[in-house]
């Protein structure tokens, strides 16, 4: 099999990076001429399968039906996935993608493997351009779009499809609590979750009460703050959509959450989210917490 390999720095973080991985329904957006269209066909933990329908071509022009391919999404944990293709155009190709870390925003590291190839390293130098060329295009498409989602290009915008009043964010707690303050409530806009980290004063680096990030979320005038992690395979909730004005929305395998109660509504995730008791102060959002009980 011939291996291909291509680097680029792309000016986003590595979970932004990531999460558009699992964004099917921006490819019909903003890459309908480049890679037209995916259907989810199977979902599961690390492991997705969808349809590819490729935009038409020429052969389409001249009455020949659409091109399809059928790929397999795997993801291992932290920085990996491999795509598949099962069968249909590119049958046997697979891409293995890797981000890292880079001062820039995300290096995202792919090898190419196309079957039926010799591994030459002049074969190498020829497909090399070609795919460079390609996957720039693609890029490209995302850093151009005007459409986005908590200003990062590429993440289509969704609207909310109807108002609705929230329940409320309140939850007993037990012990002495402290208000932390996490953010400037400017910063906090009407249905764009916010990541914040909650931080105790004084709390050791072990404290068993510094739960870590949260997700803040404003929605029909009530305020959220639940974990920032998706409970089913640790998607970042800072990055899913607020739907309804009641829910907040997975961006990796589209688990649905109530705000109100962080209980799970559809999806994958079978446990609720945590939710932390949260105001606004004098212009700054505060997440409430257990006093620290070790420094
Ligand atoms: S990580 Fe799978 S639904 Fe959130
Ligand atoms: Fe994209």
């Amino acid at each position: 099999m011939l291996r291909v390999r291509y680097r680029k720095v792309v000016p986003y973080p590595v979970a932004v990076v990531l999460s558009q991985y699992y964004d099917y329904e921006h490819i019909e957006h903003v890459h309908p001429e480049s890679l037209g269209r995916y259907v989810l066909l199977e979902q599961g933990e690390r492991r997705n399968v969808y349809e590819q329908l490729w935009p038409p071509g020429l052969l389409q022009s001249l009455g020949m039906p659409t091109a399809r391919s059928v790929v397999q999404h795997t993801y291992e944990p932290p920085r990996t996935m491999r795509f598949r293709f099962l069968c249909g155009r590119h049958r046997g190709t697979e891409v293995v993608t890797v981000l890292e870390e880079h001062p820039e925003g995300c290096l995202v590291d792919e090898t190419y493997g196309v079957p039926g190839l010799p591994d030459w390293s002049l074969l190498r130098r020829l497909a090399l351009p070609p795919i460079r060329r390609r996957v720039n295009a693609i890029w490209a498409e995302d850093i151009g779009v005007d459409v986005c989602h908590g200003g990062w290009p590429g993440v289509p915008e969704r609207s909310a499809e109807a108002e609705a009043p929230c329940a409320g964010s309140s939850r007993s707690g037990e012990g002495a609590e402290v208000w932390i303050d996490v953010a400037a409530a400017n910063d906090l806009v009407e249905e764009r979750p916010l990541l914040a980290r909650l931080v105790v004063p004084g709390a050791g680096p072990d404290a068993e009460a510094v739960p870590g990030d949260v997700v803040l979320v404003r929605a029909s005038g009530r305020l959220f703050a639940v974990e920032a992690r998706c409970p089913h395979s640790g998607g970042p909730l800072e990055l899913g959509r607020c739907r309804d004005g009641r829910e907040i929305v997975c961006p990796w395998h589209g688990a649905r959450f109530a705000l109100a109660t962080g209980e799970p509504i559809s999806g994958p995730a079978l446990r609720a989210l945590s939710r932390f008791r949260v105001r606004e102060r004098a212009g700054r959002i505060e997440v409430a917490v257990n006093e620290p009980s070790a420094t």
